[in-house]
């Protein structure tokens, strides 16, 4: 039914009123509301620097941003009324200052256009949204390097291929998470630099014919740079394409995280003490406690991945300038947003709350002859030749395997008959103790190595803490 509907911003070319379905096809207000701060920001912004030159009197913009902060305070309430009728969040904002202020608010869209409106509103947003993030994985970093003090001295299997491959100081291992969201962090802070270019002035595409000032906006909206081509500026999504990348490799730090901690803290390993707070239960079995919380981090990061290819994909076909499909990007980087916080919500405590069993870790840090690479080394410093060194411990190990015992449990004979030089100070190479105090190259876990790290890290982390904006 094409019943008659709100009078519409750009009625006038128009001899029928838009068909209701079309309408609800094509409204935006039910997720782009999430900008309504930001586009009343850029309002106000616009509508000052109009008066500055001479394009409003400077009582029409004092009127609209008080209208203007009258509407925010009746959204941020929940008292302001949204219908699918007026589109998108920038006609709602527009309509209302209109029935406010009359023909002064009919001014507010001069040398405007929705266009470059919305990429400054979309940029503001997800500006926010980084800083947001970022400071919520510096969070994370000191919750990681936190836990990495208390454990300091506790040595762990590591592994590759999930098998038992050398020890390690668990605060080594630890500090693997601060790496990698390091690396997540320094992304932000690069595409924030691409985010903070302001598209407001563009118009439609061709920039204005009215004398605007452009540098008095991006002063206002606090952006690094003003967009240097038109065309371009009024539908470059790149940053948020970009944005959602990163935080799709953030998703997936996360998500490993998560896939070892639920592993560590099977029975089966017995590595980790997770936070009761943090576990659910079951409906059915009485004993079940659930790594629920790491699953769901580990789940969520598939919405994070998807994004970024819809993002993609709505991107590839588009021909320069503004196209309607761009409205379709928000909802996606909107969902990689609230997804990221949502995690980065839940790990930083739970990081925070969790425990390794050292009880457990003890009993079976002897097992699966870790000290193997050590003690190849260690011939390799008598002289042996790697490969050589490589096959005599290979031996040595197929003999404790098959007698059940430790390299350390194997007698000299036993260790001279594979290797006629063997001598007493092999013996320091074996254990996991000693393996992991030999391993001193720089960014090694010998526990002086790994104290410079852990000092590295505080100093970077309070600096970072200093810094954050
Ligand atoms: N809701 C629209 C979007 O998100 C705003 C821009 C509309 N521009 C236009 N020319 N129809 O993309």
């Amino acid at each position: 039914m094409n019943q008659k509907s709100a009078e519409k911003a750009w009625g006038g070319v128009f001899r029928v009123p838009t068909d209701q379905r079309v309408e609800s096809f094509s409204e935006s207000i039910s997720f782009d509301q999430r900008l309504a701060n930001d586009d009343i920001d850029g309002s106000i912004a616009h509508s000052q620097m109009l008066a500055e030159c001479g394009l409003l009197t400077q009582s029409e913009a004092d009127a609209i941003r008080a209208g203007l902060e009258d509407i925010r305070n009746d959204i941020s309430e929940g008292t302001f009324h949204f219908t699918a009728s007026k589109e998108d969040i920038h006609l709602h904002i527009e309509s209302a200052l209109t029935e406010k202020l009359g023909d002064i608010g009919r001014k507010l869209h001069t040398a405007r256009s929705r266009n470059d409106q919305v990429a400054t509103d979309l940029r503001l947003f997800c500006r926010r949204a980084i800083d947001r993030i970022d400071a919520g994985l510096l969070e994370l970093q000191r919750a990681f390097l936190e836990m990495a003090d208390r454990e300091h001295d506790l040595i762990i299997p590591a592994y590759t291929h999930l098998r038992r491959a050398q020890p390690v100081l668990a605060s080594h291992q630890l500090l693997v998470w601060c790496e990698k969201f390091d690396r997540d962090r320094q992304r932000l802070t690069d595409c924030r630099q691409r985010t903070n270019v302001m598209p407001l002035g563009s118009a439609a595409l061709a920039g204005t014919s009215l004398p605007i000032d452009r540098s008095k906006t991006q002063e206002a909206l606090g952006f690094h740079t003003i967009a240097a081509n038109s065309l371009d500026a009024a539908s470059d999504r790149d940053f948020v394409c970009e944005l959602a990348f990163v935080l799709s490799l953030t998703a997936v730090h996360l998500s490993q995280w998560a896939e070892e901690w639920i592993i560590y803290s099977t029975d089966e390993f017995g590595f980790l003490k997770l936070p009761e707070a943090f576990c659910t239960g079951s409906s059915i079995m009485p004993q079940k406690i659930n790594p629920d919380v790491l699953e769901l981090v580990r789940g969520k990061s598939a919405r994070a991945i998807s994004n970024v290819q819809q993002i993609l994909v709505l991107l590839k076909g588009l021909p320069t300038a503004y196209n309607r499909d761009l409205q379709e990007d928000k909802e996606a980087v909107f969902d990689s947003i609230d997804t990221l916080e949502a995690m980065l919500g839940v790990a930083a405590p739970l990081v925070a709350g969790t425990e390794f069993d050292r009880k457990r870790i003890g009993e079976s840090i002897e097992k699966g002859h870790l000290d193997a690479t050590t003690l190849m080394e260690a011939l390799i410093v008598e002289g042996v030749p790697q490969r050589t060194a490589h096959e005599t411990v290979g031996k040595l190990v197929r003999l404790a395997l098959t007698k059940e015992c430790s390299l350390t449990e194997l007698s000299d004979d036993v260790c001279r008959a594979e290797y006629d030089g063997w001598n007493a100070s092999l013996r320091q190479a074996l254990g996991s103790p000693r393996a992991v105090e030999r391993m001193v190259s720089f960014g090694s876990t010998a526990p002086a190595c790994v104290a410079e790290q852990l000092a590295a890290w505080r100093q970077k982390l309070e600096t970072a803490a200093k810094e954050i904006r």
